[in-house]
């Protein structure tokens, strides 16, 4: 990677991507070891999502994800990034009671979080407390489409936008978004070609997920690009690694090792020092009926 390319990811950064036709690259990202490893493979974006309700918490659902989950790994997140810039999801009911309650939150996710930014759902009725965080100077993400918080409203983790009204609803939704003052847009399971529409009628990036080829960026969940959701295959993932297979491997040969006694060898200890033998601790006469403190460690001379 070039000097250039290791500067800083800003609002700018990104904004120059668009106009220049360079796709951005967005991964979540939970903990400072996953952040490190994306952040330095390049990504652009880390966003710490509410996946982590399912991903990192086994649920069904993102809905039970609270703003102090989000935070503790954003923070945690931040330690690991250098580069990228880093976005913290604002889970439900975080942001929807109201754009002041909204405000409160958000702010949470960057003095506390040390995050650079928020994302958050929703189109039309989303855009006043976009507007509200912008004017505070909270730079966000919006996220329109599939929406995962509203799972239950949709009837499931459904594609959405298929007929032409729905459609349209989704492009309205995108430009009441980036007309409220948002820096980028998550496109979430809707049809290539409508996401190529929004796309090009709108200033600001897109970044699809399902969405295809034709947004300025894309975002996958970092456990589904590595292969670590081995029972979920949705078909807009690619896995460009099978890392619960090999760490499935790794760990039965580590427990085969230690059961065999081949781990730990020599190499992995600190070898043996030459001291004098422990001798037994007498005990004091008030403890005589209990067994000497470190007696049991080495033969007495
Ligand atoms: O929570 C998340 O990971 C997300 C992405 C899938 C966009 O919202």
């Amino acid at each position: 990677m070039t000097e250039a390319a290791r500067k800083p990811v800003t609002l700018p950064t990104l904004r120059r991507m668009k106009a220049k036709g360079e796709k951005i690259t967005m991964v979540t990202a939970y903990d400072a070891t996953f952040a490190r490893m994306i952040d330095e493979a390049g990504a652009d974006i880390l966003l710490v999502g509410d996946s982590l309700g399912m991903v990192v918490q086994g649920r069904d659902t993102t809905l039970p994800v609270t703003v102090d989950e989000v935070i503790y790994h954003c923070r945690a997140v931040a330690r690991g990034t250098r580069r990228a810039h880093v976005v913290g999801d604002m889970p439900f009911l975080s942001h929807q009671i109201s754009p002041e309650e909204a405000l409160r939150n958000a702010g949470r996710f960057l003095s506390e979080g040390g995050a650079h930014s928020v994302k958050l759902e929703g189109g039309v009725t989303a855009a006043p407390t976009i507007r509200r965080l912008v004017e505070a100077g909270i730079p966000v993400m919006g996220h329109v489409g599939l929406t995962p918080q509203s799972v239950h409203a949709m009837g499931g983790f459904r594609v959405q936008g298929k007929t032409q009204e729905a459609a349209d609803r989704v492009l309205a939704d995108a430009l009441a978004v980036a007309e409220a003052g948002a820096f980028a847009l998550v496109l979430e399971g809707i049809p290539s070609d409508l996401a190529a529409e929004v796309s090009a009628a709108l200033p600001i990036p897109t970044i699809g997920i399902g969405a295809g080829p034709d947004c300025d960026g894309q975002v996958l969940v970092c456990y589904d690009l590595l292969g670590l959701t081995p029972d979920l295959k949705p078909r807009f993932v690619k896995r460009y690694a099978e890392l619960f297979e090999a760490g499935k491997e790794a760990v039965a040969t580590y427990c085969e090792e230690v059961r065999s006694g081949a781990f730990p060898s020599e190499e992995h200890g600190f070898g043996t020092v030459k001291r004098p033998a422990v001798r037994a601790v007498p005990n004091p006469p008030h403890q005589d009926d209990r067994r000497p403190l470190f007696g049991s460690y080495g033969p007495s001379a």
